[in-house]
């Protein structure tokens, strides 16, 4: 089984980094798994051009995105990562998401999705603050569509809070749960595929 870890943080090896590393315990033995970090990607702002309603399948701009996609689509099992910023995903994954309006035209114009598949996708995320209202509402509002571009079943979401204070790797309840949410999902998986 392919997995395929987008990392969104805008720091390296830090919370989100660690999320991904414990939800995969169980995930990693006996299948391949690549970690996508947006810090090492070039992928420019969307320029809404409107080429990729034209042209099914292609953007005009030429830079790590089509790479990602391709990823994406050979993969199993897609994991999200992200830390919340301003009770929503990272600047750098929105610049991403706004990137798959490719696949968007595709499904709603030429009305051919290039993801035609169902994809497996988890989505982990944690936020510096202690719990306040509404501190992750923003993640799936700002999902759902992208999620929809991918054709996602989303199998998992785990988030966690207080991370400037306790990193996860030092909240042992997020640690089993990361722990048990990857073993979860690689039964569901297994059971998809006998
Ligand atoms: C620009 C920015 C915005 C942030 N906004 C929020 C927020 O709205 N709510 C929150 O709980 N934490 C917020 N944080 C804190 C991060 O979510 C927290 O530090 C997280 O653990 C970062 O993930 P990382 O350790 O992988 O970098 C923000 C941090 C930054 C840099």
């Amino acid at each position: 089984m392919k997995i395929t870890v987008l990392l969104c943080s805008h720091r390296r090896n830090k919370n989100t980094r660690q999320m991904a590393d414990f939800f995969l315990e169980h995930l990693e033995e006996g299948n391949d798994v690549e970690f996508v970090d947006l810090l090492d990607k070039k992928i420019e702002i969307c320029l809404a051009c409107d080429y990729c309603r034209r042209h099914y399948g292609h953007c005009i701009l030429k830079d790590d995105m089509e790479d990602v996609i391709d990823i994406f689509k050979n993969s199993d099992l897609i994991v999200l990562a992200t830390p919340l910023y301003f009770n929503s995903v990272t600047s750098r994954f929105k610049i991403f998401i706004d990137r798959t309006q490719i696949l968007y035209n595709a499904k709603y114009n030429f009305k051919d999705p290039i993801f035609k598949e169902k994809k497996n996708v988890a989505v982990l995320s944690n936020g510096g603050a202690p719990k306040y209202p509404g501190q992750f509402d923003g993640i799936m509002v700002e999902l759902k569509h992208f999620l929809g571009n991918i054709n996602a079943d989303v199998l998992e979401y785990l988030k966690y809070n207080k991370t400037d204070e306790v990193m996860i790797r030092d909240n042992k309840k997020a640690v089993a749960e990361l722990k048990e949410a990857g073993g979860r999902v690689k039964e569901k998986i297994k059971l998809q595929k006998p």
